[in-house]
């Protein structure tokens, strides 16, 4: 039985799997990238909205493993000093999601960085190809966290057209295991980018009781929402929404948008007001693929797990074929 996949992004990384963990906010801290590098993936950094000596600290945190890093573009954009930082520690790659990144690829990738681009929609993929980076992650709308209102099944073999053999193409948005990385090959991509699956993990930064809200959490009880951005005052552009677990909060408000919006500043004040393990109000981020997740896992095992799966299934798929 094969151990290994071998595919572009493997290649292109000097990676032993095809399996990058997610730059979730503040989630994927040094500790939990470092675990999933060691584990033969690529793991990033979440830089999120920025902020330099968190930044600073996951470096220390990941040690000698070799990390990544990735942004929220358009937040970046407002302090650009934060991917000088980061560049200075030589990452294994840098990746930008949610905003026109292409001064940053050019700026990474004169600086030597591989570059990743995060995309939700094809005339984006059309933008990330025309800045030539180096790797594009296809974000489908089951993803956990910030994203658009395409389904990846059919985005993903869109993206392979339109960019050809050579490009390197990830995908990402409601995988959590080796059925998803199979998939995924099988629809033209190179690997898997996954968050949900490692924000339940041992590694990842943020309360237990979140992650065990995750493994309980069921799909049908996610939904897209901009209700978490107005709460907790992020500016996000309004054609981004953030996949979640629905809650009282988001029930109350998600169809009543321009209601929140009316009591805005006693309802952020209420929001910030909760206990952290009020989770009828304070947001808990994941995706469709809560369903795939039982358990907290050691990150290593994931890895394992989801390789091991898809290299079983991509080796028994020729049984389908009929012979005659
Ligand atoms: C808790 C959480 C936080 C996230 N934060 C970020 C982020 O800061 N930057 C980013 O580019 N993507 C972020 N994402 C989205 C991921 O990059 C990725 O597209 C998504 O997790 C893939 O779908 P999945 O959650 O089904 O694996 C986040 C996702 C989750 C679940």
């Amino acid at each position: 039985m094969p151990k290994r996949l071998q595919t572009r992004l493997t290649e292109l990384l000097d990676i032993e799997h095809p399996v990058l963990l997610a730059p979730m906010d503040r989630i994927a801290g040094g500790a939990l990238a470092a675990a999933v590098t060691s584990a033969g993936g690529l793991g990033l950094i979440g830089g999120g909205y920025g902020d330099a000596d968190w930044l600073e600290a996951q470096f220390g945190a990941a040690g000698n493993q070799a990390v990544g890093v990735g942004f929220i573009t358009w937040s970046l954009a407002q302090r650009p000093e934060l991917l000088d930082q980061v560049i200075a520690h030589s990452p294994a790659a840098v990746m930008f999601s949610f905003g026109d990144a292409e001064d940053m690829v050019c700026k990474t990738r004169d600086a030597g960085v591989r570059t990743i681009w995060q995309v939700q929609r094809l005339e984006q993929a059309r933008q990330a190809l025309g800045a030539g980076t180096d790797i594009i992650v296809v974000q489908g709308q089951e993803a956990g966290g910030h994203g658009m209102d395409r389904g990846l099944m059919s985005l993903l073999p869109a993206v392979r057209d339109l960019a050809g053999d050579d490009q390197a193409i990830v995908a990402a948005g409601g995988l959590a295991d080796g059925r998803g990385l199979a998939a995924a090959l099988m629809l033209g991509g190179d690997g898997v980018l996954m968050g949900t699956r490692f924000w339940a993990s041992a590694e990842a930064d943020g309360a237990e009781a979140d992650k065990a809200e995750l493994a309980k959490a069921e799909g049908d009880r996610t939904v897209r929402t901009k209700v978490f951005d107005l709460a907790r005052g992020l500016d996000w552009p309004w054609h981004y929404t953030g996949r979640v677990v629905h809650n009282a909060f988001s029930e109350k408000w998600h169809g009543d948008i321009e209601g929140l919006k009316g009591d805005l500043a006693a309802q952020q004040a209420a929001y910030a007001g909760s206990a952290p393990d009020d989770f009828e109000t304070r947001v808990v981020i994941g995706g469709e693929a809560v369903d795939l997740i039982d358990s907290v896992k050691p990150a290593a095992e994931i890895v394992q797990e989801t390789v091991a799966q898809a290299a079983a299934l991509l080796s028994g798929a020729g049984a389908r074929l009929a012979t005659e």
